[in-house]
Parts: C-alpha cells; sequence; structure tokens
C-alpha cells in the first residue's frame, strides 16, 4: 500500500510539473515602451498559404520558447524572402535587408540590441518602434490586417539569411551574455 501511495505521489508530480511546463509562456515587451503584450486574436496567427489561423507547430514553439525553428529550412526562408517584399519591408530595408530608407537588418549589431534574438526582432516587428517604424503584427498594423506570426517567423528566418555572422537568433545563452556586456 505504501508503495502505491510513493507511486501516486510520483505520478502526481510529474502530471503537475508537465502541465506547469505546457502553460509557460515567453513574455512579449514592446519596443516602444517596454510594457508587456500578448498576441491573442486568432487571426494573428496561421499559415497565410492555409488561411485557417490553426496556430503552426512554429508559432506554439515561438510562444513557448522564443525559438525560431524555421531558420535553417530553406523551403521556409524562401517563403519569408517572399513576405518580406509582400509587406513592403524590401522599399525600406532593401531587397537584400542591408538597408535603404530605413536601417540594415543583419547585423551583428543593431539599434535595439535585443533584435539579435528572434524573439527580439518579432517584438519590435510586431509592434514598431517610436524611430519611424509602425508596428506590422496583425491588428497592430490595421484593425484587420498584418502580418501572422507564422509568416512573421518566416520573414525573419530569411533575414537571418542575409547576414555574414551567422547569426541564427536562437542563440539564446550566448546572445544573453553578449546583451549585458
Ligand atoms: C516605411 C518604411 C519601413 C517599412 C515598410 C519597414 N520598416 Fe523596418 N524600419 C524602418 C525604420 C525607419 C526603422 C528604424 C526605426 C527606429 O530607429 O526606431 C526600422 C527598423 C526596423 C528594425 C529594427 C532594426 C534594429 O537595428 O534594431 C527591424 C528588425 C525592422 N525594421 C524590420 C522590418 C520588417 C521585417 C519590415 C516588413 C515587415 C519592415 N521593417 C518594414 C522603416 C521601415
Amino acid at each position: 500500500m505504501f508503495k502505491m501511495k510513493q507511486l501516486l505521489a510520483i505520478l502526481f508530480t510529474g502530471i503537475l510539473s508537465f502541465s506547469l511546463g505546457a502553460h509557460a509562456e515567453i513574455k512579449l515587451i514592446k519596443t516602444t515602451d517596454g510594457s508587456e503584450f500578448k498576441i491573442t486574436d486568432p487571426k494573428a496567427f496561421g499559415d497565410t498559404k492555409k488561411k485557417d489561423n490553426v496556430k503552426t507547430k512554429a508559432e506554439i514553439e515561438f510562444l513557448k520558447t522564443g525559438k525560431n525553428i524555421y531558420v535553417g529550412d530553406a523551403k521556409a526562408e524562401k517563403r519569408g524572402k517572399k513576405r518580406f517584399g509582400y509587406w513592403s519591408c524590401t522599399q525600406c530595408h532593401g531587397p537584400t535587408a542591408k538597408g535603404q530608407v530605413g536601417p540594415g537588418l543583419v547585423g551583428p549589431t543593431f539599434k535595439y540590441p535585443k533584435d539579435i534574438t528572434n524573439q527580439g526582432m518579432l517584438e519590435t516587428i510586431w509592434f514598431g518602434t517610436n524611430g519611424g517604424m509602425g508596428g506590422k503584427g496583425y491588428g497592430v498594423m490595421a484593425a484587420d490586417d498584418g502580418m501572422t506570426v507564422d509568416e512573421l517567423l518566416k520573414t525573419i528566418a530569411w533575414v537571418r539569411t542575409q547576414g555574414s555572422q551567422g547569426i541564427s537568433g536562437n542563440e539564446d545563452e550566448n546572445m544573453k551574455k553578449f546583451l549585458k556586456n
């Protein structure tokens, strides 16, 4: 009997920590004023080709860890390049994202240092900046318009391919150290 209780206790702890883990979400911070924001509108999610607003694997992973699994995925990067043109990023940042009217986006230094991480860059593009760029996220750009998280992740993945420093934006621990220095 004692053993059974122990077993149940272990099982229960396991389930508890699993469900706590599954609910863990990253905190998204506006580049404009440092406040937290959440992306909750279902229309802000989904593969734009499917138009079904179902959260993609990449979106689920991003919301949990801040990582962009499209980095290094050639198909997603190709699609990201197209979305970079579609949303007129090209007009201001140039066709290779190295800068035109707006600044270059390939680093290794950024005006907003957190943009070296994929989470930071998504936060900057989603809500925009105080220095001349409006937010492009769904519902931020206009009431019923803007990028989904999925297409922004693909766009960022492509932007990373344009740099010569091999920055993937997913180098969490190293980047955190880098940001402190
Ligand atoms: C109308 C011109 C314009 C468009 C369109 C535009 N940007 Fe920008 N972007 C800017 C300007 C200007 C800045 C500098 C803002 C500042 O200094 O606060 C900027 C800043 C940025 C930054 C921050 C760079 C850094 O050094 O920290 C990123 C990332 C970025 N843009 C990505 C994008 C992406 C991706 C798109 C397309 C979805 C886009 N921008 C569309 C003008 C534009």
